[in-house]
């Protein structure tokens, strides 16, 4: 595959700096202008190279490159666009713009292939801005209904819903997004890792087997705003101490099922009317587990829904317990991998089999139509942080597979 990785270059920088911050992260939330600023970019892009574009009801941008045989299913390829506050410039947008130049290398050099190879740009994969994750690719695999996205809002009280009706949100087209999806042969999507593994072995690709699924829980802690001064201690009824508990019994609790691969983390917290002289009478803190192991997940959810009636108890204070999402590990397709790993041999790439700790678009996919990963290393293993980098060989490699694997399908 011989492409001017310069001018890949050059546009990677330009799309994956959009939301630029001062402190050189990248802030490009879901739906806001920033997300939809990058998506122009893209979307110009594409036109240049006259792809067949389409954007469906959930706000997922689709670019299609037609094959000469109509009868043979699509390959389907892709990732997101939208990053996590102060994040990086990798995660999501590799993927997207490795298949972007998978696209425009067919187109460039005329190359004819068999089957119809399209990219997809998943709308709102983070989780941050509405406490739910992979929004676009769960609408369109009829995962979710915009119905009940309303119960999911951001600290300004926006659903997802709010910025689908941009477009006159009509149903059907995502029930149309979905049949479209079930008619593709398959889905592959290219990430960073997002931990060390790749590069701590010194291995090239990571082909996924299964990716983990995430518990996320909203604590809502109700106690008693009191004067800091005049409140004897053991009157008190102190929401963010029963909180803070919490949090540490929440990482004490993936630690101990550390061995099983599951996490757990309490990522944000928020107290109302917070005052330096005022005791804490709410405080409402989010918690994420993920696993591959469900009996690990839930060794976890038990030992902390036994901890919240105890602190209950003990302290006197509320807990509000709402469940935001409650997912299976999704394994993927061994076949789809195996296609991978063939290619990794063809072109001289190590890799390894491994599970992925992060979520991804690909676990909603894989629900309806065969569907792998691959994972190419991160400097460090660091990502969602605005220190996220990939040395140069290893976006060459993502490009370069993604190719290999795509013609072995398709051509
Ligand atoms: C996606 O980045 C996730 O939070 O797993
Ligand atoms: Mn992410
Ligand atoms: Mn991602």
């Amino acid at each position: 595959m011989d492409y001017d990785f310069n001018k890949w270059m050059s546009d990677y920088r330009v799309i994956s700096a959009v939301g630029e911050n001062c402190e050189g992260g990248i802030d490009r939330l879901a739906f806001t202008d920033c997300d939809f600023a990058a998506r122009t970019e893209l979307l110009n892009r594409a036109y240049g190279l006259r792809l067949q574009c389409y954007l469906d009801a959930a706000e997922n941008l689709w670019f299609a490159k037609p094959g000469t045989d109509p009868d043979l299913p699509p390959l389907l390829i892709g990732s997101h666009l939208d990053t996590v506050p102060n994040g990086g410039r990798y995660d999501g947008v590799l993927g997207v713009m490795s298949g972007f130049q998978v696209l425009r290398y067919l187109v460039d050099n005329r190359i004819e292939h068999r089957r119809t190879v399209e990219l997809v740009a998943f709308s709102c994969e983070e989780s941050s801005r509405f406490s739910l994750s992979t929004i676009g690719s769960k609408l369109a695999c009829g995962l979710t209904t915009p119905e009940k996205l309303k119960n999911y809002t951001d600290f300004q009280g926006h659903s997802p819903v709010d910025f689908l009706s941009r477009l006159k949100y009509a149903p059907d087209t995502l029930a149309d997004r979905q049949r479209h999806i079930k008619e593709c042969m398959g889905y592959i999507e290219l990430h960073i890792e997002q931990g060390p593994v790749l590069e701590s072995f010194g291995t090239d690709i990571g082909i996924v087997e299964s990716i983990a699924a995430p518990i996320r829980l909203r604590l809502e802690f109700t106690g008693r705003s009191d004067h800091s001064g005049a409140c004897p201690m053991d009157l008190r009824c102190d929401a963010l101490a029963a909180a803070a508990l919490t949090i540490t019994e929440v990482e004490r609790l993936g630690r101990e099922e550390s061995a099983n691969r599951s996490v757990a983390t309490v990522g944000t917290i928020n107290v109302p009317h917070q005052a330096l002289n005022v005791v804490p009478g709410a405080c409402t803190i989010q918690v994420d587990i993920r696993g591959i192991h469900r009996d690990s997940m839930d060794r976890i959810y038990k030992g902390l829904s036994a901890f919240l009636d105890r602190v209950e108890k003990e302290r006197g204070v509320k807990i509000n317990r709402v469940v935001l999402s409650d997912e299976d590990p999704v394994p993927l397709d061994r076949e789809l991998g195996k296609i991978i790993e063939r290619n990794c041999l063809k072109t001289g790439l190590s890799f390894r089999w491994m599970p992925s700790g992060a979520g991804h678009d690909a676990m909603n996919v894989a629900k309806l139509i065969p569907s792998a990963m691959i994972f190419v290393p991160c400097r460090g293993g660091i990502s969602h942080n605005l220190n996220e980098y990939v040395f140069e060989k290893d976006l060459r490699n993502s490009i370069q597979i993604l190719y290999e694997v795509v013609m072995d399908i398709c051509a």
